[in-house]
């Protein structure tokens, strides 16, 4: 074992997901690179970050330009980079009339922002999230994320209430279409929130592809029927599009997609290609108000000019290497490799997703469609022996999906040689598994 290898050990808290069994040492474009030297082409862009590439030259020119100007100020301090930033944002990204903007670090901060923006504006306290979500870690967000472990960590937030997830895979109302589906799920949820409602509505909160709940699209009139949700109960709509913003789903935004304005949209990781940037937008009515409430989210890194620098670097090279375009277009390559798998094997129940966010879902049989857990593990374990990294997202509650992402700037070599590195690996574990998985 080396001597990094065995700091890690002794020295690290585990902090839950699937952790590689290496060290990694660097990353390019769709390549990253272990300690060994070892090569994998990177399938979830790091943690979904990355959509420009791995370290991208123009992120590397940013943070060197940052450098050379400024990483940090007091935070009362705007640089000019962060109101640049904004002023790209509402120009070129936003939706509706999305104007204002504050920028922080991570998804989950962004998450905590956009659910004290809700608060103090209504003056309510009452959230409607979906089955399925994840907003992140922190305490507000956890508690409207039903996709991450909720036990031993306390009291969540009162006042949350769950939305089923839209899932034609596996609907909550077999039998309907899939939009008729979706909004019996809403519907029912409504009148149950209704019932207990102490009258304090806040927000809606949704991604516009619920991705750690297995990369679920929701129909187009069950995202206009949020929002008519809540312009009924004079609650706001989040969007949280962590995932979808800036092109990763071929559109500029998910409300782009859905043709639904939210009242505050929250951007990260796809925003800051690998550094921690995260947006929380609204409109100025909102903002004026709030802001005369005494609205505060002061922290040490708000406004930083190094990630806003990086963030301006990031919109600049999607709008110049089209990279919005290229998700359609690499979405439709990749997508249709991973139809023809299914062609071929019958564990292979599902393949969904928007533009290059894509799921494939894994089961035991067609019929039962019960999850297959075990071949998802192993699979995904071969892959990576193989020299693909890929993530599985595997819950007892839901089935086992690998959620497929690779930066936008993918090319179809590069599609071609990780779907035969996953049908390889697939075969090998299917052979091992046979036993175990007609058991
Ligand atoms: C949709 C969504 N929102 C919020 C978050 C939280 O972001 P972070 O991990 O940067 O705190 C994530 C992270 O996976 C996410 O996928």
């Amino acid at each position: 074992m080396s001597a990094f290898l065995k700091a890690a050990e002794d020295h690290l808290v585990r902090y839950g997901g699937d952790a590689f069994p290496n060290l990694f040492t660097k990353a390019k474009g769709t390549v990253v690179t272990d300690s060994s030297g070892r090569e994998y082409l990177d399938f979830t862009s790091g943690q979904m970050c990355a959509t420009i590439g791995h370290n991208h030259p123009a992120i590397v020119a940013a943070v060197h330009r940052a450098g050379e100007k400024a990483f940090h100020f007091f935070s009362g301090m705007i640089p000019e980079s962060v109101a640049e930033l904004a002023q790209v944002l509402a120009d070129d990204w936003l939706p509706g009339d999305l104007s204002k903007t504050i920028f922080i670090n991570t998804g989950s901060e962004a998450t905590e922002v956009a659910l004290r923006m809700a608060k103090m504006y209504t003056g309510g306290y009452e959230v409607l999230a979906l089955g399925g979500s994840w907003h992140g870690i922190t305490g507000g967000a956890s508690s409207v994320s039903m996709a991450s472990d909720r036990k031993g960590y306390g009291v969540p937030a009162p006042g949350v209430f769950v939305i089923p997830e839209p899932n034609p895979y596996r609907p909550y109302f077999p039998g309907l279409d899939e939009e008729a589906a979706a909004l019996a799920n809403l519907d029912l949820a409504l009148k149950l929130y209704d019932m207990q409602s102490a009258g304090k509505g806040a927000a809606i909160i949704v991604e516009p592809v619920i991705s750690a709940g297995g990369v679920l699209v929701p129909p187009r009139a069950f995202m206009q029927a949020l929002r008519e949700a809540a312009d009924a109960r004079g609650m706001l709509l989040i969007f949280d599009e962590a995932q979808t913003a800036f092109g990763r789903i071929g559109t500029r935004t998910g409300a782009e997609y859905f043709d639904v304005v939210p009242d505050i949209m929250t951007m990260s990781k796809t925003l800051g290609g690998g550094l921690p940037l995260a947006a929380v937008s609204t409109t100025a009515a909102i903002e004026e108000d709030i802001h005369a409430k005494h609205f505060t989210y002061y922290t040490s890194h708000v406004s930083d000019p190094l990630t806003a620098e990086v963030g301006l670097a990031v919109l600049e090279v999607i709008a110049r290497e089209n990279l919005v375009a290229r998700a359609n277009e690499m979405g439709a390559y990749l997508r249709g490799r991973l139809e023809g798998l299914q062609q071929r094997y019958d564990v292979i129940g599902d393949v969904r997703g928007l533009g290059l966010l894509l799921g494939v879902e894994l089961v035991t049989d067609r019929e039962s469609r019960s999850p297959a857990h075990a071949l998802g593990a192993l699979t995904t374990r071969k892959c990576f022996e193989k020299g693909l990294s890929m993530n599985i997202r595997r819950r007892p509650e839901r089935g086992s999906v690998w959620r497929i992402a690779p930066p936008l700037t993918v090319s179809t070599d590069e599609i071609d040689q990780a779907v035969d590195i996953l049908e390889a690996a697939l075969r090998e574990s299917l052979h091992e598994t046979t036993g175990v998985q007609a058991a």
